[in-house]
């Protein structure tokens, strides 16, 4: 049966090697089991269809995984194109032209974007995970509007935009340009301010979302689902509205559970003694 081939679960096991757990940079089987449970079909679909129609290509992936894991561990880096600055594994002289299959995943993974639209419901079920909703989460995002972001926290989405060496064309072509010279792609330990009225905690921010302003790539997924618009339209028309929401979200915030209680301490750093 095509699900249990050897292929298939080669493939299935390559296309979860590439998914990594922000929390602790490992790899997670489980990654997409909530945000995307036909993750894996969709996988295994694509990848029944490319190898019927080109039977070595098993043996390419299978290879490809091996080269990825044997440098650096399996992160996928075997995936990323090179920029001005940097040679990825891809161009390496051992794997240029030898190595194959790379638009075949690009192909998948597009499906599996298309298909469940990320980075929104991703963000929504970290939330859920500490009992916060989506409502909640838009409005603390609007957190940024106070503070300052290293300038290589954007740098994918200003200079190498999904892999593709651009810039992400849903910012502001204007606003990009002066990101550019305030952030080159030399100093990514460079600052810039979270939204436009930096010194201000007010709604500013939701402004900059609306604008194609928003730096973050958390901060613009917050505008792909009608939640968020409709929150940040109500935000920008009505900022008290706003101020107000924030602090009950923070209050809600800050009630998450602790999960291994320190109880109270005399100096915050050192834990008191149990006698
Ligand atoms: C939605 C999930 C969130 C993500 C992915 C996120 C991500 C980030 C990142 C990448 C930075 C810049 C760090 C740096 O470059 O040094 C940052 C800064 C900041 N975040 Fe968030 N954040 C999130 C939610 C929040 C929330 C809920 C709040 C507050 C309620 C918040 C408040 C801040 C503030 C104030 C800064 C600036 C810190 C400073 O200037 O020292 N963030 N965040």
């Amino acid at each position: 049966m095509a699900s249990s081939s050897p292929r298939t679960l080669l493939l299935l096991v390559l296309a979860v090697a590439v998914v990594v757990s922000d929390a602790q940079s490992q790899l997670s089987e489980t990654f997409y089991d909530a945000t995307c449970p036909q993750a894996a079909s969709i996988v295994q679909q694509k990848v029944n269809a490319f190898v019927d129609a080109d039977r070595g290509l098993a043996a390419a992936l299978m290879r490809l995984h091996f080269h990825d894991c044997f440098v650096r561990g399996c992160d996928g880096s075997v995936l990323l194109n090179s920029t001005d600055t940097m040679l990825t594994e891809k161009e390496a002289l051992l794997n240029k032209g030898s190595l194959r299959g790379f638009e075949q995943i690009d192909e998948i993974k597009m499906e599996l974007e298309c298909a469940c639209p990320d980075n929104f419901t991703q963000l929504v079920a970290r939330f859920a995970r500490v009992g916060l909703d989506a409502r909640d989460m838009v409005i603390l995002s609007g957190g940024h509007s106070i503070g300052q972001v290293h300038c290589g926290a954007f740098f994918e989405r200003l200079y190498n935009f999904q892999g593709l060496n651009i810039t992400d064309p849903s910012m502001d072509p204007e606003f990009a340009a002066i990101l550019k010279v305030q952030c080159p792609q030399t100093k990514p330990f460079g600052f810039m301010a979270l939204d436009a009225t930096n010194g201000t905690f007010d709604s500013a921010y939701y402004l900059d979302l609306l604008t194609n302003k928003g730096l973050l790539e958390s901060d613009v997924a917050l505008l792909s689902d009608p939640l968020g618009v409709e929150y940040a339209i109500r935000a920008v028309q009505d900022p008290m509205a706003f101020l107000n929401e924030f602090g009950w979200a923070m209050i809600k915030m800050g009630a998450i559970p602790a999960l291994e209680p320190y109880g109270w301490r005399r100096h915050c750093a050192f834990v008191e003694p149990k006698y």
